[in-house]
């Protein structure tokens, strides 16, 4: 569907066509001072330059064609050449009885036709999931979400962290152990067993004890990478042996984000890109690009103008093994050639940034993302209340597992607080502390711009006051329980009419719905949509407050708020839907 402000540019850019300037001026969007209008435009300020004229001239002469529509109650110019804007209230009123209808829920369609593949989660085979991990997901997954509504083909990667060092380091674990001894008998040709040697609490033992090792012991280490570039190589006990660290992982995996409600169109990860690794080195060379560098085959990638050195990106190291930025190349090669995508978006920690130029330097210089626009969509660290990142009481990672079940916890203290939820059967209330916790953690992390670092902080975070996701929880299932107190009382409800001030806010609140998921979308940036439902979620309150609904004496009125309640409820489902967040049914 298309916005309100969007609507409203495309009339005044007509009307800045008519006096003959270019029609981009006329954009028109929601006005920084709400007291005064509800639009401004702001494009007679630079038409003026232009035409070296009086800005306040040519805003008078737009604000007169503006006049003539009926869809405007107020065209004023203010200060210097700014056109204040109101729209008429049967307009309002019209708009919410469209979207009221929309299929598309307010969704702008600005990405029919298109294909992104987005790459988020990225948790590392045998390594616990860290908060970095953490919020890739809650991003990741809430633009998988936003992407999907406003149209676009989505597939979504988890990208697994599995064919690096550290797979060798555990296989090197497993041999000092003499755990299965099978897999290291060179002699031995397979089949290998179906059932993995080692379970997932064996995997989370190894790996810390592994590094360590390799941390202090310099043969160690010497030992993991020869395995690693050996596993690479296709060394059959070892392939067999990493197939089954990364079934036992996945299954582990799906499970924690299945906790988080969040799901991949593809498992795939590195390793999966090892097929089109040969190739792509070879064209590589043959189009002079890789070149040898102290024993690595390493792409040069700097350019000209350059603030701060880029580093080439390491293809090859000597003892034969290949890098992170290896499998990153080689994984948008085999991207292009599945999806031909528009875009590829990588949701992936802030610090990698220098990774991903080197990469996407790399994959334009070769040609190989096809139409494909790569781009990294970074994000600050979650940090603990001393300020440094997040980490368990111990001072380990905190496990995703462990993460929920704090937050979850805390919901259920809130809630007994606030007294809800208290005369529900037992596993209601559980289900909804866990709703509650969740959304919690979410909105929190959402709700930061995404590059920003924040300070995890659950009781701030399980507030059922303020900007936070259990006071949206709360704010949906209260309209819930007035519409459902509505039916039973047989009471009808109407398309939303503007009577009274709290109701055009809300209304023109509920209006902004499209534009704030186009700015979303556009500027990756969830913490709009959290805005705009916390703003949302308030303009109902005031209504809900002024307004008598259920006992109001009146039935065309009584109805029109109902609708308006109706129309709320949508809004902020939409909006909680795309960021991942669920409703409980009561609460
Ligand atoms: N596994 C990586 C990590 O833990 C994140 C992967 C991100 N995606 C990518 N295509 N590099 O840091």
């Amino acid at each position: 569907m298309i916005g309100l402000a969007a609507e409203l540019s495309a009339i005044a850019a007509a009307a800045f066509a008519a006096e003959g300037y270019s029609e981009s001026l006329g954009q028109v969007v929601a006005s920084d001072r709400p007291d005064l209008a509800q639009f401004q435009c702001n494009g007679a300020l630079p038409a003026a330059k232009i035409a070296k004229t009086n800005p306040r001239l040519i805003a008078e002469k737009i604000a007169s064609r503006l006049r003539e529509n009926s869809v405007f109650a107020k065209v004023e110019v203010a200060g210097p050449g700014f056109i204040n804007i109101n729209v008429a209230d049967e307009v309002l009123a019209a708009r919410g009885a469209v979207l009221a209808a929309d299929g598309r829920l307010g969704a702008p369609e600005i990405g029919r036709g298109k294909t992104v593949i987005i790459d988020f989660g990225g948790p590392n085979v045998a390594k616990p999931m860290h908060v970095g991990h953490l919020r890739s997901s809650i991003i990741g997954d809430c633009l998988q979400r936003l992407f999907r509504a406003d149209g676009w083909k989505v597939v979504s990667d988890v990208h697994l962290g599995d064919w690096g060092l550290q797979m060798g380091q555990l296989i090197t674990e497993i041999k000092a152990r003499g755990t299965a001894p099978l897999y290291f008998d060179a002699d031995y040709g397979g089949p290998y067993p179906e059932l993995s040697p080692v379970t997932m609490e064996d995997l989370e033992e190894f790996y810390p004890a592994a590094s360590a090792a390799c941390k202090t012991d310099p043969k160690r280490l010497e030992e993991a990478r020869l395995a690693t570039a050996e596993l690479q190589a296709g060394r059959p006990g070892y392939r067999a042996l990493w197939q089954h660290f990364v079934n036992v992982s996945e299954q582990g995996l799906t499970r924690e984000f299945a906790s988080l409600g969040v799901r991949f169109d593809e498992w795939k990860g590195e390793a999966s890109a090892d097929p089109f690794i040969a190739p792509m080195i070879e064209k590589l060379k043959t189009k002079g690009l890789a070149e040898m560098s102290e024993g690595a085959l390493v792409v040069p990638v700097a350019e000209e103008g350059d603030k701060k050195e880029i580093p080439p990106l390491l293809l090859v190291k000597s003892d034969g093994a290949v890098l992170y930025g290896t499998t990153d190349l080689a994984t948008i090669v085999s991207r292009i050639e599945a999806h031909n995508p528009d875009l590829i978006l990588y949701v992936v920690d802030q610090r990698q940034h220098s990774h991903f130029e080197q990469v996407f330097r790399a994959a334009r210089k070769a040609g190989l993302a096809g139409r494909a626009t790569l781009e990294h969509a970074g994000f600050g660290t979650m940090n603990g209340l001393d300020g440094k990142p997040f980490k368990t009481r111990a001072g380990g990672v905190m496990k995703l597992y462990d993460l929920i079940a704090m937050a979850t916890e805390e919901a259920a203290k809130r809630l007994n607080e606030a007294g809800l939820a208290a005369d529900y059967p037992e596993e209601e209330r559980a289900a909804i502390a866990r709703m509650v916790g969740v959304s919690a953690i979410k909105f929190a992390d959402l709700s930061n711009h995404r590059t920003s670092d924040y300070i995890f902080d659950l009781s701030r975070f399980t507030r059922f006051e303020g900007k936070t996701g259990p006071y949206l929880q709360y704010a949906a299932v209260r309209i819930q329980s007035i519409l459902r107190k509505a039916t039973s009382e047989g009471f009808a409800s109407a398309p939303p009419v503007v009577f009274s001030p709290e109701e055009r806010r809300l209304l023109l609140q509920i209006l902004a719905l499209p534009e704030a998921m186009e700015t979303a979308e556009t500027k990756r940036a969830p913490n709009v949509l959290c805005d705009y439902v916390f703003a949302l979620a308030q303009e109902f309150s005031r209504f809900y407050s002024e307004h008598h609904i259920l006992s109001e004496k009146n039935s065309g009125l009584q109805a029109a708020r109902l609708g308006m309640c109706e129309l709320t409820l949508k809004a902020i489902g939409r909006v909680l839907g795309i960021l991942g967040i669920d409703i409980p049914a009561r609460m």
